[in-house]
């Protein structure tokens, strides 16, 4: 079974939880599944597991500190990753109105320029609609799974 790495990036915790609750019941399901809290870009230029970008939007349309380091190595070298299958995750919050779930696109867009091959549609978990992330996102990755 495909082995995936959940990217995350969290400011209060959220997403992180997502993440983790995504990781515990896809392993019960026989996937290897590994949480990475403070990402670099070894961890993901030294294998070609599946990508799944589990992220919470801050500042303005911003990515939190602990992914922030990783997309900027992303950005800066763009290592080259084509067909790799990726997903995206993303927290926000509607009444930030044009940044809603910005997050999400910034590493969208970056993963796209290593070629990498999107699975899925971006799912955008509004903190005003859900006050559970974790299980909009679990369903969601159930599905995800079954396209890498
Ligand atoms: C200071 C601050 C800035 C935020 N900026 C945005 C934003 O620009 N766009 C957005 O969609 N959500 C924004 N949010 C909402 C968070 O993304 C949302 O509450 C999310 O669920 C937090 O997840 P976390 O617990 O993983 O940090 C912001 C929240 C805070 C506190």
């Amino acid at each position: 079974m495909a082995a995936i790495r959940i990217l995350t990036g969290s400011v209060y915790g959220g997403a992180l939880q997502t993440a983790k609750t995504i990781k515990t019941t896809l392993e019960s399901e026989g996937y290897k599944v590994s949480v990475l809290e403070n990402p670099s870009l070894e961890d993901m230029t030294a294998n070609d597991d599946a990508l799944l970008v589990c992220t919470s939007t801050t500042g303005q349309g911003e990515l939190p500190p602990n992914l922030l380091p990783f997309y900027i190595e992303l950005k800066d070298q763009l290592p080259q990753q084509p067909g790799r299958p990726f997903g995206v995750i993303v927290l926000g919050d509607s009444s930030y109105g044009d940044t809603f779930c910005g997050a999400g696109e910034l590493m969208e867009e970056a993963l796209y320029e290593t070629c990498a091959r999107k699975v899925g549609d971006t799912l955008k978990i509004d903190a005003l609609e859900t006050i559970e992330p974790e299980t909009e996102a679990l369903e969601w990755a159930r599905q995800w799974v079954t396209q890498i």
